[in-house]
């Protein structure tokens, strides 16, 4: 094959001219041998923790998978003016590391709904659903009743303990929403997203739930125009319609909220200016909304005016950690995901890197002894590595190789979403491929097959990915 001769003299060449991005003491075989020796010696001085956890924090990157893992990795190194590869993560520095099998018991390929009904609950469950078992059908609110399951966050509240969730998406989306609330559908994020047949079900929105269920300490993130009445301007943006409240029933659960909190120390606030005010020592509850809906991308954000989940994963455990029957909490990095979906590697990177230093604030601020650490992600997204990029090389830029057509292409690709192959205005016609086992009729019209999701990973290459 000509073109592989053409690319292997390519890095030939371009790794003796790029050799340079390696530094002078990875010469030295001491230098790995004393590394490996580090390493072993740290793992064999470590003593096995058997106390019981007080507190509970869990970490979760929404759709970090491990390509996403490694090349945030990589990024954050770079952010600092290092090579990138060898950067240690406040993650990699976790003793103990573990893989688990994310299929929902509907999909292959589950969504942040079905997953965190698994990792949050402990039960397996269908596609959509939230804190229901997989006896509950999405989106159908009479299979909902007596199917609920019960997540962790009840269970430490139950225990005494003080609770809060912290996510950069809105506080009713699945990832959060799944520590408070059942329901048969993800997407029924206030009654106004709720169809007639399930209210008159009485089955009840995310939202609605969300200060009902469990009596959460800290609320942090977006969502505000779930909360509030249809026409209530957004306090940020009132000139934006879609900014406004939504809701049909009337209610203003924020306000609900506060005066639920009568007599003790409740701060909602809106705003960076008022996020900074709220002394944790003296704090009870805190509900913190910094947007309509989901938050804005780290990069976009403007630090005046919202605070990073670093600041709002440091606050909210200094006001949990005054609990002396310790805490749960949850930390979402939610954006990853939502970032792959519309194929923004530079938008999802950044989300990662974002999140890997609110697990350093975390550790910084809790002690070992007393507190279980969880990061882990839900599922992961169809992003791919790939082409022999050299050491130190952006990790948002191109290969050094070069394809067939003798055009670049980058580091980091999509199987699917934007970016797809066009043919004569089409995508390819696979109809009458045939692939090996398991290639079978349900996946030969895979629009009608998507049709009922809501997640990118098993939409063929031309459909549009969704944006949550
Ligand atoms: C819904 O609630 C109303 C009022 O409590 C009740 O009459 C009705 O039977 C309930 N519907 C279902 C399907 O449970
Ligand atoms: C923050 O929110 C408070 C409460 O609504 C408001 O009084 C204040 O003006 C806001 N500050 C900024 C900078 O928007």
């Amino acid at each position: 094959m000509e073109w592989t001769r053409v690319a292997l003299a390519a890095v030939f060449l371009l790794g003796i001219l790029g050799s340079s991005g390696a530094k002078v003491e990875e010469e030295n075989p001491e230098f790995w041998r004393s590394k490996a020796r580090q390493t072993l010696q740290s793992v064999l001085d470590r003593k096995l923790n058997t106390n019981v956890a007080k507190n509970i924090m869990l970490f979760l990157g929404d759709g970090m998978g491990l390509t996403t893992y490694t090349a945030a990795r990589i990024l954050k190194g770079q952010l600092q003016n290092q090579p990138g590869e060898e950067t240690v993560m406040a993650m990699d520095t976790f003793p103990h590391v573990g893989l688990a099998k994310t299929y929902s018991v509907d999909f292959q390929i589950p969504d942040s709904a079905a997953t965190a009904t698994a990792y949050l609950c402990g039960v397996k469950t269908n596609l959509n659903t939230i804190g229901v078992s997989a006896a509950a059908r999405n989106g159908v609110c009479r299979t909902q009743k007596g199917n609920e399951v019960t997540s962790i966050m009840k269970w430490a509240k139950d225990a005494g303990k003080s609770v809060g969730i912290v996510t950069t998406t809105r506080v009713q989306h699945a990832t959060p929403a799944t520590t408070y609330a059942h329901s048969a559908s993800r997407k029924w994020y206030s009654d106004a997203d709720m169809p007639a047949a399930a209210k008159e079900d009485n089955c009840t929105d995310i939202a609605s739930q969300l200060i009902r269920n469990i009596d959460i300490d800290v609320i942090i993130g977006g969502g505000r125009k779930y909360m509030t009445p249809r026409y209530t301007k957004d306090p940020e943006y009132p000139w934006d319609l879609s900014s406004w409240g939504r809701r049909r029933d009337g209610r203003n659960l924020i306000q609900e909220w506060q005066s639920m909190k009568t007599g003790k120390v409740a701060h909602y606030v809106w705003n960076k200016t008022d996020f900074d005010a709220v002394d944790p020592e003296a704090t009870d509850y805190l509900m913190a909304l910094f947007e309509p809906g989901d938050l804005r991308y780290e990069v976009d954000r403007d630090p005046s005016k919202d605070p990073s989940i670093v600041e709002t994963t440091e606050k909210a455990i200094r006001i949990l950690q005054k609990n002396p029957k310790g805490f749960f909490l949850l930390v979402e990095g939610g954006r990853i995901d939502q970032a792959h979906h519309a194929g923004r590697a530079y938008m999802a990177l950044h989300e990662a890197v974002a999140f890997d230093d609110a697990v350093a604030k975390g550790l910084e601020l809790t002690r070992e002894e007393e507190t279980l650490t969880i990061a882990t992600a839900d599922h992961s997204h169809p992003i791919t590595f790939n082409g022999f990029p050299f050491r130190g090389q952006s990790i948002l830029g191109k290969s050094p190789l070069w394809g067939t057509d003798f055009l670049p292409y980058t580091t980091l690709m999509y199987g699917n979403g934007p970016g797809h192959k066009i043919i004569d205005g089409k995508r390819p016609d696979i109809r009458n491929v045939w692939g090996s086992a398991g290639f079978s009729s349900s996946v030969q019209q895979p629009h009608q097959f998507a049709a009922g999701l809501n997640r990118a990973h098993v939409r063929p290459p031309s459909c549009k990915t969704p944006s949550h």
